[in-house]
């Protein structure tokens, strides 16, 4: 197994600077298991993406993109509360469960709650011979190889890979999602330069001393939102609270002081004017802006400039969030790769 570092310091950094190959990878190797997945998506009456931590949040972005490419509804529910909402299923029902490991406990659980209901069950996973790949009915591995730092980066993007191609499989558009896939990949290339990543470090210093950031956006990018603002906190212990944008006037903008950081997702899609005037907003409350997005918009203070990729953005726009939450754990002296209080795969109660 590939378990070297091969010359970086970290494996955190080691497996952003994977996913381009992983997602090449998957656009050559797995046309055809997606398919079968499209194909048991529309036998299923109700489809559910279960997952923890970052995976769940795949899950959410799993919803959008199927409601967008494929007009499908595909519910995605949190693992750990999928228990109770199992009363849905039934035996046209399909779970998808979705893990890096294959063995977190919560995921399981809802797994065997779905067999005993009689509902099929896929997987997306990365451990092949894991608990939830022998348990589910039809496994769609990640390919993205081992996972060493405690938090996921590649498997999360594989996932999200995965999510998309099949959501084109349905919709009969398999080539324009695997074309959007390849233009993902050149994406990524650009966010892991070593001028982009100069500014993301530059970024990491000037959050290094504050207590409390933000991080907005809406449609696909609010999974984004979220995914990133776990990134953050998980590995540099900087509170990061990321939330839908049309929900700033409901609460958290009471919390916006003179200099605090916004992180504002903004790809060039329909949330684009809606985003900027939430950036707006807390810019007017002496937010500090911080724009992930293809545009240099005149609301940023610093612009991240990411490529155009249409419904591929959530792979590509959440690499500036891995790299600035291994910069900024590296800048305050933390281990990158071994977070405290957690533990890679959460396997008992
Ligand atoms: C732990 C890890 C997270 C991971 C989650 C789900 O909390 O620290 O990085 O997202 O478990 O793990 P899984 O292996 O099921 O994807």
């Amino acid at each position: 197994a590939d378990t070297s570092l091969d010359g970086f310091p970290h494996y955190l950094i080691k497996e952003i600077h994977e996913q381009p190959r992983v997602l090449e990878r998957i656009i050559r190797e797995h046309p055809a298991q997606a398919r079968e997945l499209a194909e048991l998506i529309s036998r299923s009456y109700g489809t559910f993406l279960v997952g923890c931590g970052t995976a769940g949040y795949a899950a959410l972005a799993g919803s959008y993109l199927f409601s967008r490419i494929a007009r499908r509804h595909v519910n995605s529910v949190v693992a750990s509360e999928f228990k109770y909402q199992e009363h849905f299923l039934t035996e046209r029902s399909l779970v998808i469960a979705l893990s890096q490991s294959g063995e977190t406990v919560d995921v399981i659980e809802a797994v065997l709650a779905a067999k005993r209901r009689g509902a099929r069950v896929a997987a997306l996973v990365n451990v092949t011979g894991s608990t939830l790949d022998r348990l589910a009915d039809f496994t769609l591995p990640l390919l993205a190889g081992p996972e060493q730092s405690v938090l996921s980066t590649k498997a999360y993007t594989a996932k999200l890979a995965l999510l998309l191609l099949t959501a084109h499989i349905l919709n009969g558009s398999e080539h324009v999602g695997l074309d959007l896939l390849w233009r993902a990949v050149d994406g990524m290339v650009r966010a892991l330069t070593p001028d982009f990543q100069d500014r993301v470090k530059a970024v990491a210093d000037r959050l290094a001393d504050h207590q409390h950031c933000f991080v907005i956006g809406r449609g696909l990018s609010y999974p984004t939102a979220l995914e990133a603002a776990l990134k953050i906190k998980e590995v540099s212990y900087l509170h990061a609270e990321g939330f839908p944008g049309g929900e700033l006037k409901h609460g958290v903008i009471a919390l916006v002081e003179p200099g605090v950081p916004c992180f504002v997702f903004s790809p060039l899609d329909e949330t684009r004017a809606d985003i900027l005037s939430g950036a707006m907003e807390l810019q007017s409350r002496g937010g500090w802006i911080i724009g992930v997005s293809p545009e240099d918009e005149a609301v940023f203070d610093v612009h991240l400039p990411v490529a155009e990729v249409g419904d591929a953005s959530p792979l590509v726009n959440v690499i500036p969030a891995q790299l600035l939450g291994y910069y900024l754990a590296v800048r305050k002296g933390l281990d990158p790769d071994k977070p405290r209080n957690l533990a890679k795969s959460v396997t008992v109660k």
